[in-house]
């Protein structure tokens, strides 16, 4: 079992290159089954997560090889509808090849996804919406089995702006006869990502980051190489790493547009933030000022997985801050951890309260989570002593060795085997 050992206290200096975005590289990895022949899909990280997708790739007959962050990925012999019970439990992105793998081969058997336990992950969205396309599903002993002769397609609402939904639903539809408009579509710019390389690779999809995307069926696609977007999540995770610290660090392969509502934030609070083109320059010289209420909510509103590390910022903040968690119910998990480290956090109905000031003392904790896990890292970068976070494989499945990427910014991490 590995952990993190963490010597804080140092503010963080130097400059970092950001690693290309996991949630945009699983559905495009799983898109590209929608051709058949060889990919170059350029900037995909060293993640857990990844590694599952690619075996699932392998499994269903691809070959795939990740070299120097380009995975050279080959899709002519995919041939093999069911995706393995125990990868699909590794990872909740497993169900992105629901919808290319129906589109492709015209049936799929899939077991319901694992993931991070972060609260009820349901996949009722992506059920309704390929079975509006006209697949025929059916559900027995834990296995789910998508059938169709030909996917035709249909106007499709969605009740929540689910990001998953979404992305599933585009790749089913982009081989459907037929057009598909997606209602109350999520806006997150993964979608537009996905948007993009589905029509470098002969797709028509159009209005991917506003609520209404629309795709015209063709009748088929052909291989591209393509550079996955700079992962928003993990640039903002190093910019509250400058925060707690009171460091002042470079972030390059950035896209800032990506991340206004939590540079709005963060400026609010204190931090100095300089952007010239794709570089972001992050000063954070003193104690932060609290920031009354953030409300995470899907794109272009502050984002879930970045509430836990703003958490611990805003822990270290003078005066009291509110976060009202909407999307995930059980995404407080690291209040626990962080209230043995010495923050004062009290949650109500979705709510965290945040009373800042305390120091915060090094201690062990346990990574529940990704971003959690996350957070706890940050939280260790700002306590005097040695923080130990433990179960951190939660955190490899979206930070390509963390340890790593701080030490460059000459912080005092390390990984220990026990
Ligand atoms: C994606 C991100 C994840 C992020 C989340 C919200 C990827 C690989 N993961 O996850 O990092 O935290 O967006 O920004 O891109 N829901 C339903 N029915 C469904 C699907 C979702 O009710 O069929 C609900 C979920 O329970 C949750 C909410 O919708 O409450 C958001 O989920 P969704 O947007 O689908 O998140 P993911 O795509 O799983």
């Amino acid at each position: 079992m590995e952990t993190f050992a963490i010597e804080g206290g140092k503010p963080l200096s130097g400059s970092l290159r950001i690693q290309g975005a996991k949630n945009a590289a699983l559905p495009i990895l799983a898109a590209a089954v929608l051709a058949e022949g060889q990919f170059y899909i350029y900037d995909v990280p060293y993640l857990k997560d990844i590694d599952v997708m690619l075996e699932i790739l392998r499994e269903i007959g691809a070959s795939a090889k990740h070299v120097d962050g380009c995975v050279d990925l080959d899709t002519s012999s995919v041939s093999v509808p069911v995706i393995p019970e125990h990868l699909m439990g590794q990872m909740r992105s497993s169900i992105f090849l629901a919808g290319p793998l129906l589109a492709r081969l015209g049936e799929v058997t899939i077991s319901r996804p694992g993931g991070c336990d972060i609260g009820e992950r349901r996949i009722d969205l992506h059920l309704a919406g390929l079975t509006a396309l006209g697949a025929k599903i059916e559900e027995a002993e834990g296995y789910i089995t998508f059938r169709t002769k030909q996917l035709r397609g249909a106007n499709i609402f969605l009740s929540f702006p689910s990001v998953g939904a979404t992305e599933n639903i585009m790749m089913a539809a982009v081989l459907a006869k037929g057009t598909t408009r997606i209602c109350n579509a999520a806006r997150e710019p993964e979608i537009v990502d996905l948007q993009n390389f589905l029509n470098a690779m002969g797709a028509r999809i159009r209005g991917a980051g506003t609520d209404t995307i629309e795709i015209t069926g063709v009748p088929r696609l052909r291989t591209v190489s393509y550079r996955v977007i700079p992962d928003r999540i993990v640039t903002g995770t190093f910019l509250l790493a400058a925060g707690v610290t009171q460091g002042h660090i470079e972030l390059t392969n950035t896209i800032p547009e990506h991340l206004t509502a939590l540079i709005e934030v963060a400026r609010s609070c204190g931090v100095e933030i300089k952007i010239r083109h794709d570089i972001m320059e992050i000063k954070s010289m003193s104690r932060p000022r609290a920031y009354d209420r953030i409300i995470t909510s899907p794109y272009p509103g502050f984002p879930t997985d970045l509430q836990a590390q703003l958490m611990v910022f805003l822990s270290l903040a003078k005066g009291t801050s509110v976060i009202k968690e909407t999307i995930f119910e059980g995404r407080f998990k690291h209040v626990n951890e962080l209230a043995r480290m010495g923050a004062s956090i009290y949650v109500d109905l979705g709510s965290a309260i945040i009373r800042g000031g305390n120091k915060l003392t090094a201690t062990h904790v346990e990574a529940t989570d990704l971003r959690a896990g996350a957070a706890l890292v940050l939280a260790g970068l700002s306590a005097e002593g040695t923080t130990c976070v433990s179960q951190i494989h939660h955190i490899d499945r979206g930070y390509e060795r963390l340890e790593l990427q701080l030490q460059q910014l000459g912080a005092d991490i390390s990984r220990v085997s026990i």
